[in-house]
């Protein structure tokens, strides 16, 4: 038995320009998802459940862009993909496309568990949730009032949101010094697309287990999947490491981003520390159709 390690993200990091009321908020759930994981670990819990646990704790409060407050499509709806992945044999569960299931991570972990598959998606997934008997809810429960008024903010702005910031033209932005949140119609909006959420862990027997789940970007199509359900693109987990992404899905496809970081480790021979600067260095900051616009592309994942 050795130690073990846990990380958590709700995105990479907390974004210093949002409102200091809202960093307070993010701060406070990763800290007792964070607490909730380290619990688990220390109850001696395999890592594929601690991740899971973790995951399904972040898709339930709304604050990040999972479960209850996913970031919604062009027509207003949710849906939500998600995926996991056990170091030990290198099993993986995914799904796309949810509009009913209240934890998307948890269907991820029953498609690993309890399928013949690896990956399913929109109605067939649909149809395993109601076979497995798990939580299901209407549409409406994981709209909140303030992601409706940034899918407004995005469709005026003619913009698909990424995780972190909006390229606002025309707006007031939370830059530095500017602490009031913008306001919409009356609605306060904070200038925040909420991200994608992550937890990796080192269990005390050293197997490695990742899990991400998303609502996506706000704005996105219908029918639209993301990097996040995708193994070896928002999620890996094998015996040298554990990863979860947070970021601009196409970008993290086109770079395969949790493969790689493993790949590099396993052939290469880097520290993870290593193994994440050389992949953002050779695959993402090159696969980002973006990267003129945004600068944040040193911020696109997060990983143990
Ligand atoms: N990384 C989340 C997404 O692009 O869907």
């Amino acid at each position: 038995m050795g130690g073990w390690a846990i990380a958590v993200h709700g995105g990479a990091g907390v974004d210093p320009n949002l409102p200091p009321q809202r960093q307070e908020e993010a701060k406070q759930l990763l800290t007792r998802c964070l607490n909730l994981g380290i619990s688990a670990l220390r109850s001696n819990l395999p890592a594929i459940d601690v991740v899971e646990l973790v995951v399904r704790e972040l898709e339930t409060d709304p604050l990040f862009n999972s479960g209850r407050g996913s970031a919604l499509t062009e027509k207003g709806t949710v849906e939500m993909e998600a995926s996991i992945m056990d170091g030990k044999g290198r099993r993986c569960g995914a799904v796309s496309g949810l509009t009913t299931v209240k934890n998307p991570i948890s269907l991820a972990r029953l498609v690993m568990d309890k399928s013949p598959h690896s990956y399913l998606a929109f109605s067939g997934a649909e149809d395993f949730a109601r076979q497995q008997g798990v939580e299901l809810v209407d549409n409406e429960y994981f709209i909140t009032e303030e992601n409706k008024g940034m899918l407004k903010l995005a469709k005026e702005a003619n913009t698909i949101l990424f995780d972190y910031r909006i390229p606002l033209v025309g707006y007031e932005t939370c830059g530095a010094g500017v602490e009031s949140p913008l306001h919409m119609n009356g609605l306060p909006i904070s200038v925040y697309a909420p991200e994608t959420v992550g937890c990796v862990v080192v269990d005390s027997q050293g197997i490695c287990a990742a899990a991400t789940s998303t609502g996506g970007l706000m704005n996105k199509m219908t029918g639209r999947i993301g990097d996040s359900p995708l193994i070896g693109a928002g999620t890996y987990a094998c015996d040298v490491c554990g990863v979860s992404c947070t970021g601009e899905g196409e970008a993290i496809i086109r770079g395969t981003l949790a493969r790689e970081v493993a790949a590099v480790m396993e052939y290469k021979g880097l520290g993870l520390q290593d193994a994440v600067d050389f992949v953002i260095k050779e695959r993402l900051v090159s696969g980002s159709r973006e990267r003129e616009r945004h600068t944040q592309t040193d911020r696109h994942f997060l990983l143990s």
